[in-house]
């Protein structure tokens, strides 16, 4: 106990002295820890008499308090420094210029099905969609291609291993299909658009086994080949943005449909290159009809009562004549390169309100 103050002052030294956090913890165990020197002492008061136990025991709780606060003192110098330092060292230069981003694309596709949307939206349609994988009844039969029609041939269908029942389902061959399913869930009037992909087994420069269509149906009372004329040569005009572009309706046939007309664009194939809108030549771009009676009776609606008008066409066909785009297999290459010339960013997307008013589309 003699040598208290001597002790004292050589811990308070080794606080002082301590120059990291580490050491000063070192110090710090060697005083007050468990078995440090303050703590053996204070064991020692226990074989000490009482009066002399009293004296010892304050002289050495105030040498432990001391001892205490200088290492709380030394910690938070030390910290700081340590922050200090770390501050000075991790400087960030803020004039550096940032690393490059890429620049995201919008496939030229997802835009041409935007633009559709945004034009068929402004006429009242509203968007319905089906399954890729299709029953037989759907994609055929109902639409009026019984077993062994020569449409099926054409169609060129993927057909799936067959079902416990032995029906084989078939990966669709068009956006058709739809009109069935939207006939069969709800009652007139509809006005609907399906964009979709669809399926054929062919493969060159201008099909592909997976591609996309949009289907369009509208049934209502009183609907009638006006309807469908007006309506298509709207859309024709609005997503090639020619207001006054040529549009011709040439008759043809498909089994859901009757009358059925190919509607055809008015171009110019001078010079080489092809012009959309003036000219003498013309460039087929979808398939239309009036809905077969047969059609609206094979989902339950009267014939008698309800009419309407359906058309189906390719998106990769109207974006690769609107934007110019030579090569139909390009769509599924995944090229970046490809994407940063033919693609659109995302923040140019056409507005619903842009459709027939001109805009962006
Ligand atoms: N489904 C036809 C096809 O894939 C396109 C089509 C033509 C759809 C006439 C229709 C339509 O709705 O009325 O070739």
């Amino acid at each position: 106990m003699q040598n208290l103050d001597a002790i004292s002052s050589e811990i308070l030294s080794a606080v002082d002295a301590a120059e990291t956090i580490e050491a000063l913890e070192a110090v710090r165990i060697d005083a007050l820890g468990k078995k440090g020197r303050v703590s053996l002492m204070m064991r020692e008061l226990g074989g000490m008499d009482p009066e002399e136990r009293k004296a010892a025991g304050q002289a050495l709780n105030v040498v432990k308090d001391s001892i205490a606060a200088a290492i709380e003192t030394r910690q938070s110098d030390l910290s700081r420094a340590a922050l200090d330092a770390r501050l000075t060292a991790e400087a960030i230069d803020v004039s550096l210029p940032s690393r490059p981003e890429a620049e995201a694309r919008l496939h030229p596709l997802s835009r041409t099905i935007e633009e559709v949307v945004a034009i068929f939206a402004e006429m009242g349609f509203t968007v319905a969609e089906g399954p890729d994988i299709e029953s037989d009844y759907y994609n055929f039969t109902a639409l009026n291609i019984p077993e062994e029609h020569p449409a099926r041939q054409e169609h060129d269908t993927f057909y799936l291993p067959p079902d416990g029942d032995g029906r084989r389902k078939v990966l669709r061959t068009h956006t058709s299909p739809v009109q069935i399913r939207t006939m069969e869930a709800v009652e007139p009037p509809v006005r609907i658009i399906v964009p979709g992909r669809t399926y054929r087994s062919d493969h060159d420069a201008t099909h592909s086994p997976m591609f996309h269509q949009c289907e369009g149906l509208v049934i209502g009372d009183g609907i009638h080949m006006g309807h469908l004329k007006g309506c298509l040569i709207d859309f024709c005009r609005a997503f090639f943005g020619v207001d006054d572009l040529p549009v011709r309706f040439r008759p043809s046939y498909f089994p859901f449909t009757e009358p059925s007309a190919e509607v055809d664009i008015g171009c110019t194939r001078d010079g080489g290159g092809l012009k959309i809108g003036a000219g003498d030549d013309w460039l087929e771009i979808l398939g239309s009809g009036m809905v077969n009676p047969r059609v609206l009776a094979n989902c339950g609606y009267d014939p008698e009562k309800y009419q309407g008008f359906a058309f189906g066409m390719g998106i990769e066909r109207i974006a690769m004549l609107k934007y110019g785009i030579p090569d139909l297999r390009t769509f599924y290459d995944s090229d970046l390169r490809w994407m940063r010339h033919y693609g659109f960013l995302p923040f140019d997307a056409p507005s619903i309100h842009a459709g027939l008013v001109g805009g962006t589309v």
